[in-house]
């Protein structure tokens, strides 16, 4: 292979067959290049998340099964690169693009199409991209993005005021640390749900109490609150509702099928707001998440760094649900970073 077609070509981590983690292999595919509203980035981080590990194992709440199969290939995947957000370099714009430019560094959320676990990717200029915070590397920016934007997304369903409660299950997280950090800026009283291990860093992100799921049953507490956050998936209507205030809220993350289909007529029935399903991802959405990270009111939570040619073992991780905040796989080769053959400190790396 000449020096020219190397150049046109990108190494990803693909998946051909769902199934355990050691269906992503490296491979090298063409690289992209951009339509005439998109934007060709060059991927320098990623994560491996939550979504990635459903897509992957096809893995999903009771009854979604079926949906998910139409939704992410019937017997193969329909798109063999897992990753639903990046962090990168623009290097080159469609003739239509006229928000970027060649050398912005941007963080940008592909969502259900996934393919940031690759050199490059191609973003569509109205999709959900924008500057990537001046003051964070590519590794801390691109964790704002899944989490970031989930909690923000669900969060925005509900009329959470300064002074008001809310309780965030799962709260150590990708999706519970950002939702924790989005209710404290809110002006919210944040009660945070995780182990002991985690309880440090739930307290610093900005929750008023912890309680140990291991140690007290948050339900049997007596206590109530605005709006309860369910992150893990444990926290139905049945279970919870007597502890949502009058008017207040239920936002199920992660809900099965029967919860999602009933959540209307559950609101409708108790004058409570239980919300369950998608997450719309938008540019300004990720732009807020931005500026609060700017100013210092967002930190990055990172458990563990990979490199792309690690990619299984991050996986592997990734499937134990116990990760805290987000795994990071490094991709572009020579960005800065400690040696990753192996991870990052744990429980959390804080950014500043
Ligand atoms: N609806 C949507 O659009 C949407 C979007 C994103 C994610 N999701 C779903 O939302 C869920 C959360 O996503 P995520 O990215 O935050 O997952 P994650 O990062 O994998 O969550 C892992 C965390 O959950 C904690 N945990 C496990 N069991 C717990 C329990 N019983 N009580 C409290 N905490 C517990 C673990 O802490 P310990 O190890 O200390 O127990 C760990 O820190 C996933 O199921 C994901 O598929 C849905």
């Amino acid at each position: 292979m000449n020096q020219s077609e190397k150049k046109n070509i990108m190494k990803v981590a693909a998946y051909r067959h769902f199934g355990s983690p050691e269906v992503v292999s490296l491979v090298e595919l063409p690289k992209p290049s951009p339509g005439r509203d998109h934007v060709l980035v060059k991927v320098h981080a990623s994560t491996v998340s939550a979504a990635d590990y459903r897509a992957r194992s096809r893995n999903v709440p009771k009854g979604l099964g079926i949906l998910a199969a139409f939704g992410l290939g019937i017997f193969r995947p329909h798109n063999p690169i897992l990753g639903m957000d990046v962090a990168g370099v623009v290097e080159a714009v469609g003739a239509n693009v006229t928000t970027f430019k060649p050398g912005d560094e941007v963080i940008a959320m592909l969502g259900a199409k996934f393919g940031g676990h690759a050199g490059y990717v191609c973003v569509p200029q109205k999709g959900a991209i924008t500057v990537k915070p001046r003051n964070m590397s590519f590794e801390e920016a691109v964790t704002l993005v899944f989490g970031g934007l989930t909690a923000l997304g669900f969060l925005n369903r509900a009329a959470l005021k300064p002074g008001g409660t809310i309780l965030v299950n799962g709260a150590s997280g990708a999706v519970g640390t950002a939702a924790t950090q989005l209710a404290q800026h809110m002006g919210a009283h944040v009660t945070g749900v995780c182990s002991s291990a985690n309880r440090e860093l739930v307290s610093s992100l900005g929750a008023d109490r912890v309680i140990d799921y291991a140690e007290q049953d948050f339900t049997t507490e007596g206590r109530t609150y605005d709006v309860i956050i369910d992150c893990v998936g444990n926290a139905p209507f049945e279970r919870v509702e007597a502890l949502i205030n009058p008017g207040g809220t239920l936002l199920l993350v992660i809900a099965d099928l029967k919860e999602i289909v009933r959540a209307a007529g559950r609101s409708r029935k108790s004058g409570k707001l239980v919300t369950a399903g998608n997450i719309k991802y938008t540019a300004e959405d990720l732009a807020f998440l931005v500026s609060l990270a700017e100013s210092g009111r967002y930190k990055a939570v990172t458990d563990r760094t990979y490199r792309l040619s690690d990619i299984v073992e991050a996986h592997r991780y990734v499937e134990t649900g116990r990760k805290t905040g987000n795994v990071v796989v490094q991709i572009a080769a020579g960005s800065p970073g400690p040696d990753l053959a192996t991870v990052s400190a744990h429980p959390y790396t804080p950014s500043p």
